[in-house]
């Protein structure tokens, strides 16, 4: 019987979702408890203990910790980079205040190891944008971007100065089928499966040649799960580390589900979005991860494609 008692706080977003039923199978449903603002009515959030959480609550969350007493904590809660733009206060107050209130608690409950999800919105328009380093310019021009380069910051301040193991990822664009993306700039890589199949035709909000890293959500639930597991003296880089699979823009992708779907069309609408996603890099150097604890991903971007519509189209096809 497992000995850990994981808590997962913004359970329903896009990560947590399948971290959830990842970690369900790995510590047994009794022992991962899963958190949101809200439950939603399905039997999946029924098979295992759910907590009402507000991470903008302090004693909502000491009630939690006490009650549950979790060893392992995975804060995915955040608004993401467009959703954040549209409500600039709100995205500073949720994605920080929101991760001092998890770390103190944290510390206060014995919490022997975090998570926290950075992403490549760290960096700016002043970064190499090809290949880019783990140590390079970061200027963040974005709420979202800010917050996360913030964390980072606070990320290695709190293990510094109170030992407290928290790890993390810059996450690039995560692509899935299980869940719904929730105001992301890159989701526009997941919107456009569910178009491509549904009506063979899709508006992208970014432009044709704009190039993003992406990861498969397996594989990104990999990694998660890879360094939250990783013996200590491995974690060498305390901010969060750089993590990419492969790179592509909308006419790449729009290109490989043609491949599978031939009369796929897309058509192209730039919103205030572009601009977010021109601050961003084009590639990643995710080196030290590699070098670090084994980070290997398993999905090449033919792969994702397959993958991705071979789900979707049993889903679709079974409704
Ligand atoms: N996928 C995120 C976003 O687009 C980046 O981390 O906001």
């Amino acid at each position: 019987m497992s000995k850990e008692k994981v808590l997962i706080i913004g359970s329903c977003g896009q990560v947590g979702t399948e971290l959830s039923e990842s970690l369900r199978n790995i510590y047994g449903n009794f022992n991962v408890i899963s958190s949101d603002l809200k439950k939603p009515q399905s039997d999946f959030w029924n098979q295992a203990p759910f907590e009402t959480l507000n991470v903008l609550d302090k004693k909502n969350i000491s009630e939690i910790f006490s009650k549950h007493k979790p060893s392992i904590v995975f804060h995915l809660a955040a608004l993401l980079s467009a959703t954040a733009e549209k409500n600039p206060k709100q995205g500073w107050e949720l994605n920080m205040n929101g991760l001092f209130n998890i770390f103190d608690a944290s510390i206060d409950f014995g919490v022997k190891r975090i998570f926290w999800p950075s992403s490549i919105a760290v960096f700016g328009p002043t970064t190499p944008k090809i290949n880019t380093p783990q140590k390079c310019i970061i200027e963040p021009n974005t709420v979202y971007g800010i917050t996360k380069l913030t964390g980072e910051r606070y990320c290695e301040y709190y293990f510094n100065r109170y030992g407290l193991d928290v790890r993390s990822l810059r996450y690039p664009g995560l692509i899935g089928y299980k869940s719904d993306p929730g105001g992301g700039t890159t989701d526009y890589a997941v919107e456009i499966f569910h178009e491509a199949l549904k009506n063979k035709r899709y508006t992208c909000f970014l432009k044709p040649d704009t190039n993003l890293p992406m990861l498969y959500m397996p594989d990104a639930v990999k990694a998660t799960l890879d360094i939250t597991h990783a013996a200590s003296e491995k974690i060498k880089i305390r901010s969060s580390y750089n993590l990419s699979g492969f790179s592509f823009s909308p006419s790449i992708l729009a290109q490989k589900i043609k491949n599978h779907i031939p009369d796929f069309e897309i058509s192209y609408n730039p919103d205030q979005r572009q601009a977010i996603a021109e601050s961003w890099p084009g590639s990643i150097d995710d080196f030290d991860a590699r070098q670090d604890w084994g980070w290997q991903n398993d999905y090449d971007l033919d792969g994702m494609v397959k993958d991705m519509i071979e789900n979707l189209t049993a889903r679709y096809s079974s409704m």
